[in-house]
């Protein structure tokens, strides 16, 4: 990593000359030294003041905080996912330790607080997780939905007609406290009595609260540590009710070892904590984001389908869990950087939320945005959230009634914001919004009420993400071809892209993938085009006859399976017949970047290929058209012979080109071939043709079976796995899985052979076992 004020007189040492030395020997730079978290630009905005470490020093260790930071996407997965090696033993450690008098006040409550969980080692936790896991199933939190709706409907009643509300300290605190009571089935008259103690864990965990803070923290604590003693006393004489704290009395009775007594009492407090603030803050900035995007909060007013790809946007961009903590149990190393054993690390979610290298327009706000959902607010692997499904449906519910009852309702302006200074969690205090009452939907009619939105249990359904658009110009481009542009409804400015990015078009019954060629940068318009293919599957005819100016369409994305590695020496791009649209794109960018390329264009003739008077224009000194009518055919061999060592090759085009393009690329260095297939080898599923198999999950210890209707990716998703998927056509690498032990059977066109003879990953939503049974790393 180097630093932008890095002196040049150090011998290539990229930090300034600091006395400050990282526990690893390594000098600390200056940006390092300087950061603090509770300083005011973390406190408001974690991922902003941060964005200099994604940029320069992704992991570096923090002199005042005395942990190891890390802020990139990848480096803060791949900790949350190794519980081995980083332990989440320090997840709930006081950040600020008591003082002794503190501490005497909790030994007069006999408070003996154990891990739970969220803090605990293997194999203790995975053991733990799996008992206790049913009641968290998507299949066994339907059942939840209608009183969580009814609940939400009493708490607005309350305020609907008075045109003013703190949402925080009306209602979003207390929905989730009320809803994780009920999950555990305390009996409500003692619910009221937990009520008064679960107080606010953040500043003790997080924070660095006052001597005098400390005590009174101390006070509530040994309450509640108390009442929950009492209160599980009386679950106990009678364990037949129903909730998760009777599961796990149950538990108790059944296998003492694995969840032995003093278990109870620590888990009932720690999942009031896990599930009170986290919820009730996301809640709040979810509302404050989509205030404050109203042309967000307008769409999804008139289309509440959107509620859940919305949600996730929300918990991306304004997470309630900014950052959370491990420690190294041995010496190890993070994104390239050694970090010793004993080494503890603040992994900054909110940072890798936002990373560039990660997501397509990291700081902008899209409730279309079809990845959302791989956020790390809920954490990742072994321990990530039990409770994301609860959360999710609460704020699914929440937002869909408030676009119903008070679509009119609007940000108190010039109210401030203020947050409790802390690492961790994050949500504003109070949470002010108005509206006129006279203006209720309901005062008009009573059917705003009726048929609410269903959601699925689980991440978003990635059918209903869709952005409407609408057609502005249909153009031909070359025999057989049409340029469509499309703009937004509303004319506002629609996403970047980045070369090689696509759209999935989606009308009717079809729903097709098509490669961004429009001028980058004018964010007014798209544009792409389609091959009418007469002996294709029917979408290209469809859309051909059909789309005409002024149409309305739907769209997703754009996606990028195709990224241009901006960093390589020189480049040949290769597109073969309507394969140019990517490309083109790419030759755009390199053209602007200065870098030396060289552009083959094939086609059956020069009539049939598109965009050729814009390729000669803007490429004509990189370009060589190869038409096949003038007997001017590419030969791939030759061209490839004359590659110089570091050039990367691009190409996008005829399965046939493709197909000879990976023969002849079969001992290149991995990485320097680049190629996007369109369509996909075998999608369909034939049960008659397949045969079940187990795939056990080596990280959460669940063994889930593969029926032969069924793809891996779907019987990961039922078991309540999230494996982000896209295309399930094998195309786009989204659901790739790493494989430990087994056979694999790969169907998908995404894996070079070389990945595919080491048989250490497979895509779940094609690829499937040979044998009876597959080992994942999940
Ligand atoms: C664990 C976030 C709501 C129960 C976690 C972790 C995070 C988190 C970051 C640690 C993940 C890891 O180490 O990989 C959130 C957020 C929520 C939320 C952002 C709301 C938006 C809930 C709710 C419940 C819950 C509603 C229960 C009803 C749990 C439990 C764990 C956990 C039991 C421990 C899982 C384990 O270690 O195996 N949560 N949580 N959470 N959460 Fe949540
Ligand atoms: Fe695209 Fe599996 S979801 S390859």
């Amino acid at each position: 990593p180097a630093s932008s004020s890095a002196p040049t007189d150090m011998g290539g040492c990229p930090f300034d000359r600091s006395n400050t030395k990282a526990p690893n020997g390594c000098p600390v730079s200056a940006e390092a030294g300087n950061f603090d978290p509770f300083d005011t630009p973390y406190q408001l905005d974690p991922a902003e003041a941060l964005r200099w470490s994604r940029d320069q020093e992704p992991v570096f260790w923090s002199p005042k905080l005395e942990y190891w930071v890390v802020s990139r996407y990848e480096d803060v997965k791949a900790v949350f996912r190794d519980n081995l090696t980083f332990s989440p033993s320090i997840a709930l450690e006081k950040l600020t330790s008591a003082p002794p008098e503190a501490a005497k006040i909790l030994e007069g409550y006999g408070y003996a607080m154990r891990r739970t969980m969220v803090n605990e080692d293997e194999p203790d936790h995975m053991e733990r997780r799996r008992l206790l896991m049913d009641a968290f199933l998507p299949e066994n939190l339907e059942k939840h939905e209608g009183w969580v709706r009814e609940l939400v409907r009493d708490y607005m009643d309350r305020f609907i007609d008075k045109g003013r509300a703190d949402l925080v300290g009306e209602m979003f605190r207390e929905i989730p406290l009320t809803v994780a009571l009920r999950f555990l089935g305390v009996p409500s008259e003692d619910a009221k009595e937990l009520r008064k103690f679960s107080v606010a864990h953040t500043i003790n965990t997080w924070g660095r609260p006052s001597p005098q803070q400390q005590l009174q923290i101390a006070e509530d604590v040994g309450q509640f540590w108390k009442t929950a003693q009492e209160i599980l006393d009386r679950m106990r004489a009678d364990p037949t009710g129903e909730g998760w704290m009777y599961d796990s009395i149950r538990m108790h009775e059944t296998h003492p070892d694995i969840v032995p007594e003093s278990y109870l009492r620590s888990m009932m407090m720690a999942i009031l904590v896990a599930a009170h603030e986290t919820t009730a803050f996301a809640t709040a900035n979810a509302f404050r984001t989509l205030l404050s995007n109203r042309e967000a909060w307008n769409d999804i007013c008139e289309n509440p389908t959107l509620i859940p790809s919305a949600i996730e946007e929300c918990l991306r961009v304004a997470g309630s869990v900014v950052a959370w903590r491990r420690i190294a149990t041995e010496d190890t190393e993070v994104g390239g950087v050694k970090i010793p054993k004993g080494g503890k690390l603040l992994i900054v979610q909110a940072s890798a939320n936002r990373d560039p290298r990660h997501w397509e327009n990291p700081d902008e706000i899209d409730i279309y945005r079809h990845n959302a959902a791989e956020h790390l607010t809920f954490g990742y692997g072994a321990h990530q959230c039990m409770g994301k499904n609860i959360a999710r449906m609460e704020m699914r519910i929440i937002l869909d009634e408030f676009v119903r009852r008070l679509p009119h309702m609007q940000l108190v302006e010039n109210q401030t914001f203020e947050y409790l200074p802390n690492t961790s969690f994050r949500g504003p205090t109070s949470l002010w919004v108005e509206w006129e009452p006279a203006q209720n939907p309901e005062r008009l009619t009573r059917s705003v009420l009726e048929n609410p939105t269903h959601f699925h249990i689980g991440a978003p359904i990635k059918d209903d993400i869709l952005r409407r658009v609408v057609v502005s110009e249909v153009a031909r481009e070359a025999d057989a071809v049409i340029r469509i542009d499309v703009v937004d409804p509303h004319r506002r400015e629609l996403p970047d892209w980045s070369p090689g990015a696509h759209i999935e078009l989606v009308s009717g019954k079809w729903r097709r993938y098509y490669s961004l060629c429009g001028e980058r940068g004018d964010r007014s318009r798209l544009s792409f085009a389609i091959l009418r293919e007469p002996e294709g599957r029917g979408g290209s005819i469809y859309f051909h006859d059909t789309v005409k100016p002024g149409e309305v369409l739907h769209i997703a994305g754009p996606k990028n399976h195709f990224h241009l590695d901006e960093t390589a020496a020189r480049y040949t791009l290769i597109a073969g017949g309507i394969g140019i649209t990517p490309i083109l794109a790419m030759a755009d960018r390199l053209k602007a970047l200065g870098k030396p390329y060289t552009l083959h264009y094939c086609g059956a003739g020069r009539r049939t290929m598109a965009f050729l008077e814009r390729v000669e224009r803007d490429h004509g000194e990189a370009l060589t058209v190869h038409a096949g009518d003038e007997g001017c055919r590419l030969d791939l061999p030759g061209v490839l012979a004359g590659l110089s060592e570091g050039e990367h090759v691009y190409s996008c085009g005829p399965e046939r080109m493709l197909e000879a393009l990976e023969a002849l690329a079969v001992n290149w260095p991995e990485g320097t071939l680049h190629i996007e297939h369109f369509t996909a080898r075998s999608s369909i599923l034939d049960p008659e043709n397949e045969h079940a198999f187990e795939a056990v999950l080596a990280d959460s210890d669940l063994t889930v079976q593969v029926g032969n209707d069924q793809t891996l990716l779907e019987a990961l998703t039922a078991a309540g796995v999230d494996v982000p998927s896209d295309c399930c056509e094998g195309l786009c690498g989204s659901c790739e899985v790493a494989v430990i032990e087994g056979d694999i059977e790969h169907r998908d066109l995404v894996l070079s052979r070389a990945e595919r003879e080491a048989s250490d990953r497979m895509m779940a939503c094609c690829s499937r076992a040979k044998g009876k049974r597959l080992v994942l790393s999940l």
